[in-house]
């Protein structure tokens, strides 16, 4: 079943039709594009509809990130899930008018947090390209460690770009835990 989260500013919660036409305009800008793999650009209302197709994969957890004041869009935070491995790849995007306020950070906590307890997952990854330093920040914050950078790794709009991976364990997680108690 696809969850709903709650953090201290946030709501994460399963996107459905009604939300295609808030989504359009806030994923479709340039800036959210340029530094993520999978977000076409521009960004139409198909793209939004074949979206939520390959959301009835279960294996893809994608939340969208709303405030809880009102309710309103902001992004989204996924989890895509191997069961296999029991590891899952972590992502996220948020609106541009929206970054700088930590709110990323608290929504990717929250979904590691229901990775590792509620899904009891071994290992959570992600990895950003290299010229969106912000982004390994905020894995940093999660806690993960830097695996290293696989050179060269990806192709966007036809320039090979170095991918920083990250990785944290459970236990990793765990431990995190009982230092911040
Ligand atoms: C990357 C992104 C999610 C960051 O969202 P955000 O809500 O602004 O992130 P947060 O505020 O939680 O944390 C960002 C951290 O990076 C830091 N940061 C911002 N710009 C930075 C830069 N150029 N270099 C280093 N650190 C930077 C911030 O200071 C903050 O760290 P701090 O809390 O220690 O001060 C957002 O810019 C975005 O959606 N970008 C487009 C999509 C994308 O890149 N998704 C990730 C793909 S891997």
């Amino acid at each position: 079943m696809i969850p709903s989260l709650e953090t201290a500013r946030l709501k994460l919660r399963p996107y459905s039709e009604t939300d295609i036409t808030e989504l359009v305009p806030l994923i479709g800008t340039r800036e959210v594009a340029a530094t993520t793999l999978r977000i076409p650009h521009p960004y139409t209302e198909q793209d939004a509809k074949d979206f939520l197709v390959l959301l009835r994969d279960p294996a893809k957890i994608w939340l969208a990130i709303t405030l809880r004041n009102d309710e309103r869009q902001i992004g989204g935070v996924g989890l895509r899930v191997d069961e296999q491995h029991q590891h899952a790849e972590l992502g996220y995007w948020l609106g541009a008018r929206y970054w700088g306020k930590g709110y990323a950070t608290e929504a990717a906590r929250e979904m590691l947090r229901y990775g590792f307890e509620d899904l009891r997952l071994h290992r959570i990854f992600a990895s950003h390209f290299k010229h969106n330093p912000a982004s390994g920040r905020i894995l940093m914050k999660l806690g993960m460690r830097h695996e290293g950078c696989q050179r060269e790794h990806l192709r966007k709009w036809d320039q090979f770009v170095d991918s920083e991976l990250y990785g944290i364990l459970r236990r990793d997680w765990e431990q995190d835990g009982e230092v911040r108690e």
